[in-house]
């Protein structure tokens, strides 16, 4: 018998090496090629009260506080970006996705909460955080443009068992961004360059840190792509050292830092409103974020910029885009968990 013990001898020994690799392969593909379609109605028989009990949780939580319904958009943003749409950015613990620099100032995590709670208590463990958050997100956006942008949005994703600080890192733009670096992430994630443009739009709503706007307004030559009477205005509201206050409640020390540093609406002519007035302000050097502006500069973006000023094309286009960016990478079937608590891990 040789070293290899009886009906191993080296190259029988290679060959099964070798098939056991080839099904290995063949598993894994027929597995991603199997892997399960998200659907709107997912939970009709293991919760069919879901979406239902989401609402009104959702719902209720905004009209008490109607500002976090840009938070959430931005919240589902944030967490699509970095492992795909598995509510990693949900996990409340040191060095999660959370804790990054890039997701400071995001809000209505206590909203997400409050409608995992209503379906815990009726399907415990059916519904995962992912969905809620997709679910909450496309209530925040009816909300936002007063009923006017909605869409189904498809189920069945399962929540990440992984959040980790530096995986955050480069996956998320920063508001000085170039064309080129946002079509990249975007790129990154299986969406268009039309996609990041519609997308932007979600900057109709909300407010940023006057922080994110001082490299605009002390420009020196000004930057010549910020109209000048809006500039005076931004200077006024975000004076350099100095706050204006208000924004969000603050608990933390960064978020009292952005609130000594001020707030100022993204869309300076319709700022609670998802509308297409955004595109408008960016053709008339209204835009406030660097990234935001370039998309006017950009000769291959303004014509998608034009294309969005007509609310027809633009509420329909983000209906879409928002169901694209649902379903970049998700977990499914029997990957990842549902999570009980949406704030930490089972
Ligand atoms: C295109 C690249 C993007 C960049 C560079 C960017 C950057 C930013 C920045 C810097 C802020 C202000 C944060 C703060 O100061 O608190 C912000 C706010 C916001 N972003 Fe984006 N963002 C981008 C895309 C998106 C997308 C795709 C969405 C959603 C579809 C989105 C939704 C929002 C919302 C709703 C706010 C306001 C949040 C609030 O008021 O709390 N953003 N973004």
């Amino acid at each position: 018998m040789g070293r290899f013990g009886r009906g191993a001898s080296p190259p029988g020994f290679m060959l099964q090496l070798l098939l056991v690799a080839l099904s290995v392969a063949a598993l894994t593909s027929t597995a991603q090629a199997a892997k399960a379609q998200l659907v709107p109605d997912f939970y009709k028989s293991s919760c069919p009260r879901a979406e239902t009990l989401i609402s009104s949780a959702v719902n209720s939580a905004l009209n008490r506080q109607p500002g976090a319904a840009a938070g959430i958009l931005r919240m589902f943003f944030h967490d699509c970006f970095v492992h795909g749409c598995d509510a990693s950015v949900l996990i409340d613990a040191p060095g999660s996705e959370r804790s990054h620099p890039a997701n400071t100032g995001l809000h209505g995590y206590d909203v997400i909460d409050a409608a995992k709670a209503a379906v815990e208590k009726h399907c415990p463990g059916v519904v995962s955080c992912a969905d809620i958050l997709a679910v909450a997100t496309q209530l925040s956006v009816k909300k936002l443009s007063g009923g006017r942008i909605t869409y189904k949005v498809p189920l069945g994703r399962r929540d990440g068992r992984v959040s980790s600080q530096a995986d955050v890192n480069g996956k998320l733009p920063r508001e000085t961004a170039s064309v080129a670096d946002l079509k990249t992430m975007f790129a990154a994630n299986g969406l268009s360059t039309e996609d990041m443009v519609v997308l932007s739009g979600a900057h109709s709503v909300g407010t940023t840190g006057c922080d994110r706007i001082q490299n605009r307004l002390t420009a020196n030559p000004p930057d010549a792509t910020l109209d000048t009477s809006y500039a005076a205005v931004l200077k006024k509201q975000c004076p350099p050292g100095a706050g204006t206050g208000g924004g969000h409640e603050c608990h933390w020390e960064w978020e009292c830092q952005e609130k000594a540093n001020g707030r100022v609406n993204l869309d300076l002519a319709t700022p609670n409103r998802l509308d297409e007035v955004y595109y408008k302000n960016l053709q008339a050097n209204k835009g406030l974020l660097t990234s935001d502006q370039n998309l006017q500069a950009d000769a291959e973006t303004r014509p998608m910029v034009a294309a969005n000023t007509a609310f027809r094309s633009f509420g329909p286009n983000f209906a879409r885009a928002m169901v694209k960016m649902g379903n970049i990478i998700y977990l499914s079937g029997t990957e990842g968990e549902i999570r009980l608590s949406c704030s930490c891990f089972n």
